[in-house]
């Protein structure tokens, strides 16, 4: 069976060949003291994690979100959440032997740390129980993919881009935004620039951080960025919309990152064609984000985009 998992910084995207798909925060935290609550416990969002003389446990996903902050390893084979996670998402698919695995890493990442990610997967075996499942897990295969090439390759998939000409891909995440320009050539083949890419540290999470720095300026409640995800948050008894403490900072946001990419691209940007939005980010910030004067269209599915290129370029 093949499974492309996109361990985002927010969220983790996974599709499998048969279908099927999972998507969930991409939050752990270790295994809090306690009681047990018996039938309210947080039962179904544990992952454990068996390997030869090693056992992880976790809560994962929402169940995460008051105790967890969200992982910023800059460096993803050595990370024991993020491989807990890529297992996690593997196992909740019910993956089946033999198990081929596509996983990702940001743009300007990938060269560094593709072939360390790699090695700490392939051959891995370890025995994961999750939301009620025990999987057993051995990936025989493993392909790492750059972020923005998953989107871009799903978008070329999905007839997004077809004309001749340069068109630019943006992904916008949570913490990381991917950007990379595709050309087409006049027999309609698809070359990526290597020169016209890159990885830029802004996503979603400092709209949450910003919001959340509001809040506490407010009502003198602290809240972790992963409870800022919803539409309104509770203090003091009151529910609060958190509508007027994120517009600003989701229009910083936007202006900054179009300004970002447009000085990285430079007199490329009037040669566009058209500009293609991804990631959950990308879905978010679309109606406001202006790039040049190219059409702007976000793509089909844009939070699973580099999950479903990547399962593209495993062969599926
Ligand atoms: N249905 C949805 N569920 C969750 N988040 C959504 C949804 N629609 C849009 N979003 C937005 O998408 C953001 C996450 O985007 P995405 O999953 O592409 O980021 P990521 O891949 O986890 O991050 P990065 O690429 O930086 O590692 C969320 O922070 C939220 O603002
Ligand atoms: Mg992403």
């Amino acid at each position: 069976m093949r499974v492309a998992v996109d361990v985002g910084h927010g969220w983790v995207k996974a599709v499998a060949s048969d279908g099927r798909r999972e998507m969930f925060p991409a939050l752990l935290a270790p295994e809090p003291a306690g009681l047990d609550l018996g039938p309210l416990g947080n039962g179904v969002h544990w992952v454990v994690v068996r390997e030869t003389g090693r056992e992880e446990k976790y809560l994962m996903g929402e169940a995460a979100s008051r105790l967890a902050t969200h992982n910023w390893t800059q460096d993803k084979a050595a990370d024991p959440a993020t491989l807990a996670l890529v297992l996690a998402a593997t196992a909740m698919l019910d993956a089946q032997a033999p198990l081929e695995l596509a996983v990702g890493l940001p743009l300007s990442w990938f060269g560094r740390q593709r072939e360390a990610l790699r090695q700490a997967l392939w051959g891995r075996q370890a025995s994961v129980r999750v939301a009620g499942r025990e999987a057993s897990i051995a990936c025989e295969r493993v392909v790492v993919c750059p972020q923005g090439v998953g989107a871009a390759v799903h978008a070329l998939q999905a007839g997004a881009i077809g004309e001749p000409g340069y068109h630019l891909v943006v992904d916008v995440g949570y913490r990381t935004t991917d950007w990379l320009v595709v050309e087409v050539d006049r027999d309609g083949a698809p070359h990526g620039l290597a020169d016209l890419a890159g990885t830029v540290e802004q996503g979603i999470h400092d709209v949450h951080l910003a919001t959340a720095r509001g809040l506490e300026a407010d009502t003198g409640v602290s809240f972790r960025e992963a409870e800022l995800a919803g539409a309104t948050v509770v203090a003091h008894g009151r529910e609060v919309d958190l509508t007027p403490y994120r517009d600003a900072p989701l229009a910083g946001l936007t202006d900054e990152i179009a300004r970002t990419v447009h000085v990285r691209m430079g007199d490329m940007v009037p040669k566009l064609r058209t500009v293609l939005l991804a990631g959950g980010g990308g879905q978010e910030l679309a109606p406001r984000l202006r790039i040049g004067q190219a059409p702007h269209r976000v793509v089909p599915e844009p939070m699973w985009a580099n999950a479903l290129g990547f399962l593209r370029m495993l062969g599926c």
